[in-house]
């Protein structure tokens, strides 16, 4: 087994004083997708944010590649390869395709090889390069959003809410990229509400209910008894 690249440890945080994760522990490999599922304010976000670097934690520690980085400014994370995709698409809408990919030459890379990379993945962009971002469909958003992810090179890949308004077939089409990306040898953390798209392609699951994990393990029929009992009424 490849060694966790990404790993929270008993990991507390608040907001404006209220404690919302309550010792969170959860672990990526190179190469694995693990979803985190639970109800609206369970506290995804925050986890994500946490191992981003963008919110602090009052407990616990944030391991990449076995070292801490705890605390660790969010830039200096991300040099070391941390992206996240924040919930409702990272894109600029007045911006055409092809400005946000070169938003990312800051990477380093040139203008050229970013743009020739998400074209090859995503061909929809390639045909669509001159246009408006707000004027893509929110599946497009989402494929931009990745193709900007994915210039940084990162070794550990947070995505929030991917699906997010879309619909099924879309999402299902977006989750074929994100399995294929993690094939490539990243770690990716999948944050869902709704879980039935990302559960084809996780290889580790956990619930989250009220910032304290209640069930985590390999995605089967106990996950989806699991699930149920928290989602009255929702699709699982
Ligand atoms: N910026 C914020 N200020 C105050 N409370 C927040 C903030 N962001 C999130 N919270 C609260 O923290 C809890 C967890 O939120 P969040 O991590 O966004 O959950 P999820 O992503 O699972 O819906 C919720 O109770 C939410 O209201
Ligand atoms: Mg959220």
């Amino acid at each position: 087994m490849t060694a966790r690249l990404l790993e929270l440890s008993g990991i507390r945080a608040a907001h404006g004083g209220i404690t919302v994760l309550h010792g969170i522990d959860l672990a990526v490999r190179a190469g694995q997708v693990v979803a985190l599922l639970g109800p609206n304010g369970a506290g995804k976000t925050t986890t994500l944010k946490v191992a981003a670097g963008v919110h602090p934690p009052t407990g616990g520690r944030l391991l990449l590649g076995g070292r801490d980085a705890t605390g660790m400014p969010p830039g200096d994370l991300a040099r070391a390869g941390v992206c996240l995709i924040p919930e409702g698409r990272g894109v600029f809408p007045n911006l055409s395709v092809r400005d946000n990919l070169q938003m990312m030459t800051f990477t380093g890379r040139a203008r050229e090889e970013i743009e020739e990379t998400a074209y090859a993945r995503f061909p929809a962009l390639g045909t669509r390069r001159a246009q408006a971002a707000g004027t893509l469909s929110g599946g497009e958003q989402q494929m931009l959003a990745l193709a900007r992810g994915l210039a940084t090179d990162p070794a550990v890949l947070l995505l929030d809410e991917l699906s997010m308004g879309l619909a099924p077939l879309v999402v299902a089409g977006l989750y074929e990229h994100v399995a294929e990306i993690a094939r490539q040898g990243v770690a990716v953390l999948v944050v869902e509400q709704f879980a039935t798209a990302v559960l084809k392609l996780a290889d580790h699951a956990a619930v989250l209910v009220r910032g304290r994990i209640r069930w985590q393990g390999h995605p089967d029929s106990s996950l989806h008894a699991e699930l149920s009992s928290y989602y009255l009424g929702s699709p699982t």
